[in-house]
């Protein structure tokens, strides 16, 4: 097969496995986006009323009175208490890859991004699962992959703010070390949790959940001085009624902070003295956190100590982590994927 040819039956795939949600884009023109939950029938009713083994996806949310579910990622890693964990995890991925569309013939290529300091065990767990999926596959860091979509390889600060995890990377125009990248487990979630026991606190008699208290936070989560009061209907013995939570939104965004900005000092650190002014200006947000209003002009003012900053945002938060792993996939042989990444027999 001449080498073209051999391109064509190619299926390149890039794909962010988050805690939750997993995005997917292929080289064919396949962009997906899909909830990382998998739901099994509690028993053979359901069975009957799916006509599948499992559901993954919003799906599996919409059916849950007859499913058990199983969300495969926790904190950003891939859960490994039980065998069922594992199959979710497969079901998840397969289902991902399906959405591609592959054809018979098709080899099957893809880059897998997870947080920036995933254990060994689990990246190897992790490998296990996509080699027995695809015909080749690699493993790479969160943040990395935004980097390499960006081009922002060399004299960057990644800020990668999902659900489970914070990944923080300093890129210094090599794969980056262990030194260079750190995971913070407070992220979305914590925040979610937060909110909904500081409404509860508040407002006593208010039923609030972190599934509601993440839409509020998605809608008018934010860091510094609020813009605007915000007031949003809440059910108390199931009537909706008005409730002014600006103060409580405020502080429970505040929690992740902190960490956030002392670890991106501690990461400015590991720069050369003469590229440190180049990496304050070069801080890149990611992932669906990095929508929170306020937040660049935030760490802005709090890292001005440290020469002339520019925080920027992803132009799209949700796919700009599996663009650049598709980009990495399409744009590096298959041969170098071993140094870049962990492969299976690479
Ligand atoms: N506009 C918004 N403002 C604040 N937070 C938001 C916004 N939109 C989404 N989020 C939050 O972003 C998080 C999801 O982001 P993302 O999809 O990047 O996470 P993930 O990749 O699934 O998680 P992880 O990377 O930790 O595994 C959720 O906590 C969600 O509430
Ligand atoms: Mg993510």
């Amino acid at each position: 097969m001449s080498n073209t040819a051999e391109q064509n039956r190619t299926l390149f795939l890039g794909i962010d496995l988050g805690t939750s949600r997993t995005t997917m884009m292929s080289n064919r023109g396949a962009q997906e986006v899909v909830r990382s939950v998998v739901g099994y029938p509690k028993d053979i009713i359901g069975v009957k009323l799916l006509d599948k083994t499992n559901i993954v996806g919003d799906e599996a949310l919409e059916k849950r009175s007859y499913l058990n579910l199983h969300f495969p990622l926790e904190d950003g890693v891939l859960k490994e208490a039980s065998e069922k964990d594992t199959q979710a995890a497969r079901e998840l991925i397969q289902h991902v890859i399906s959405l591609a569309n592959p054809q018979p013939g098709d080899k099957i290529c893809g880059i897998v991004g997870v947080p920036a300091r995933a254990s060994i065990s689990n990246k190897n767990q992790l490998l296990r699962i996509t080699d027995e999926l695809m015909d080749f596959s690699m493993v790479v860091s969160e943040p990395f992959m935004v980097a390499y979509g960006l081009n922002k390889l060399t004299n960057s600060i990644i800020v990668d703010i999902g659900a489970g995890t914070v990944d923080i990377c300093a890129m210094k125009g090599t794969i980056p070390g262990s030194e260079e990248q750190i995971t913070l487990m407070k992220a979305g979630n914590h925040v979610d949790t937060f909110l909904a026991t500081a409404i509860s606190e508040s407002y006593p008699g208010v039923q609030i959940t972190p599934a509601l208290a993440q839409k509020i936070k998605d809608q008018y989560g934010y860091v510094g001085q609020p813009r605007q009061d915000i007031v949003v209907n809440l059910r108390s013995e199931g009537k909706p009624q008005p409730h002014e939570i600006t103060k409580e939104v405020g502080a429970a965004c505040n929690t992740i902070l902190a960490d956030i900005v002392e670890n991106i000092e501690q990461l400015i650190t590991v720069f050369d003295p003469e590229d440190q002014d180049d990496a304050v200006s070069n801080i890149i947000l990611a992932g669906g956190g990095s929508r929170l209003i306020g937040l660049d002009e935030f760490l802005t003012v709090s890292l001005a100590d440290y020469g002339p900053v520019n925080v920027v945002r992803v132009s799209d938060a949700v796919f700009s982590g599996c663009a650049g792993a598709l980009k990495m996939a399409t744009e590096l042989p298959v041969d170098y994927w071993n140094q870049v990444g962990d492969v299976i027999g690479g």
